[in-house]
């Protein structure tokens, strides 16, 4: 796939478009473009021909025959928070934003559904459901500001993953346009249904590659009463790795279990202007368990504690009021605009099986230090998913053009070694498309191709993503 197979947008186009959606929704000027150029990987800038903003399925349809028909690259965007560079129009062509498509059309509170426009913003979803006593637990840390749309491209997880699964768990149905906007509908409010391939699940994850997502059907299930949020500071990395395969062993799942290393949470402090407690050790977990029952909670976080005091722990800190909680959580859910703040940065979203967690933490620390390179790591340790940044810090372009390449590759490898894979919940994207080879098989890469050729034959949607450059 390359640039030259694309023609560029024409006045005759964006006047067809500006029809379609009505001239306040078409965008055009660099100024209103801009917001359109970046999501949140890294510094890439790159600037669409056109923005369009269509309110409806059979809008986005019709914007689609058009840029099928003229052969015109279309990258679908949500909240533009994405950091595998999944909503960047490397091509140009047009931007479909999804932002007026924001509604909740219906919570259905006796099959325990909601029914959701892409654009809506997760934390809206989340405040809607309950307000009803009901649940969406999907948080990605940028839950204030993503979209279920770019939620389900992108298969989002986040902390709460560990207990409740990722965003793939609780779509059910989908509203979808083709590449030449046809559109069509899978799935349904249906907790059982084995009628042909699983088309849903197939799109989840997509990346905006296969079709434009114009309605979700999302699960949901009852909130929880109580929630307790424990933080425990060790003084090695890998003491804090082990205490955790501990917890798991003991048969606890806690909702949240996140690993944060001490330069990572000297950076929120920066960031934030605030103290962290236990901020001088060598890494933090924090925990967080729900359930309805008060008691049994306690005695789940005095196991917890326990088993965390017996891997050297300095000491374990519950949070008891609901600021203190949203405190921790407004820390963690900070960290990456703080670490991607330092410097220059990559951040690789490794994933592995939760029991190989020590082991990718040793080999971390061992990459960092063969190449001399700064690394600093954060994540959802209980998913076995960290978020590995590497840093350009303290030394030269040079060092850093010719090492960087071998960290990444390096890194990867060992992941996969230790039965991982090179994205948990980032997505490939544009960043991690060339390593793509080194987690998939030939046999692999062909088949999702021919699945890509068979939605979208001249290749218009979000070109330049997923599949390696060849
Ligand atoms: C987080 C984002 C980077 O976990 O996934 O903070
Ligand atoms: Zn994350």
């Amino acid at each position: 796939m390359n640039k030259e197979r694309f023609n560029r947008v024409t006045d005759e186009l964006i006047r067809s478009l500006q029809e379609v959606v009505g001239n306040a929704n078409v965008l055009t000027e660099k100024f209103d473009l801009e917001p359109y150029s970046h999501d949140e990987t890294e510094d890439f800038v790159f600037y669409p021909e056109v923005t369009v903003k269509p309110v409806s399925t059979a809008e986005v349809s019709e914007i689609l025959k058009l840029c099928n028909e003229h052969t015109i690259p279309v990258t679908t965007r949500g909240g533009g928070t994405g950091l595998s560079g999944g909503a960047l129009p490397v091509y140009g062509g047009v931007i479909l934003s999804t932002e007026r498509m924001n509604k909740i059309i219906e919570i259905d509170r006796e099959n325990f559904m909601a029914t959701v426009q892409p654009g809506l913003i997760t934390y809206a979803l989340h405040q809607a459901v309950e307000a009803e006593g009901l649940f969406y637990p999907v948080d990605p840390a940028s839950k204030e500001s993503c979209t279920i749309g770019g939620n389900v491209a992108e298969c989002a997880g986040g902390p709460r993953a560990v207990k409740y699964g990722v965003t793939r768990d609780y779509v059910f149905g989908l509203t979808c346009v083709l590449a030449d906007g046809q559109i069509f509908k899978t799935g349904g409010k249906l907790l059982k249904n084995v009628t042909g391939y699983n088309l849903t699940q197939l799109i989840v994850g997509s990346e905006g590659t296969l079709c434009v997502v114009t309605e979700i059907i999302l699960k949901l299930i009852p909130l929880t009463q109580h929630k307790r949020t424990m933080l425990a500071p060790f003084d090695s990395l890998s003491d804090a790795a082990k205490a955790l395969t501990d917890i798991f062993n003991s048969k606890i799942v806690p909702r949240a279990a996140e690993f944060i290393e001490q330069r990572a949470i000297k950076a929120a402090e920066e960031k934030l202007g605030k103290p962290f407690p236990h901020s001088d050790r060598a890494a933090l977990l924090l925990f967080e368990i729900d359930g309805n029952r008060a008691d049994l909670l306690d005695e789940q976080a005095e196991n917890i504690g326990e088993i965390c005091l017996a891997h050297n722990a300095v000491d374990v800190f519950v949070a008891d009021s609901k600021e203190k909680q949203e405190e921790l959580w407004q820390m963690r859910r900070n960290i990456g605009e703080a670490v991607k703040s330092i410097a220059i940065y990559k951040e690789e979203d490794t994933v592995v099986p939760r029991s190989r967690l020590p082991e990718l933490v040793e080999k971390i620390a061992s990459i960092s230090k063969k190449y001399g390179i700064l690394t600093i790591s954060y994540g959802h340790a209980g998913d076995g998913n960290i978020h590995v940044n590497i840093i350009k810090k303290d030394i030269s372009d040079s060092d850093w053009d010719n090492k960087l390449p071998h960290v990444i590759e390096e890194l990867f490898r060992e992941v996969v070694i230790l039965g991982g894979s090179i994205s948990g919940e980032h997505g490939i994207g544009w960043v991690q498309k060339n390593y793509l080879p080194l987690a998939l098989s030939h046999v692999e890469i062909e088949l999702i191709r021919k699945i890509k050729e068979v939605f979208d034959p001249k290749g218009i949607l979000n070109p330049g993503k997923i599949f390696p450059d060849s």
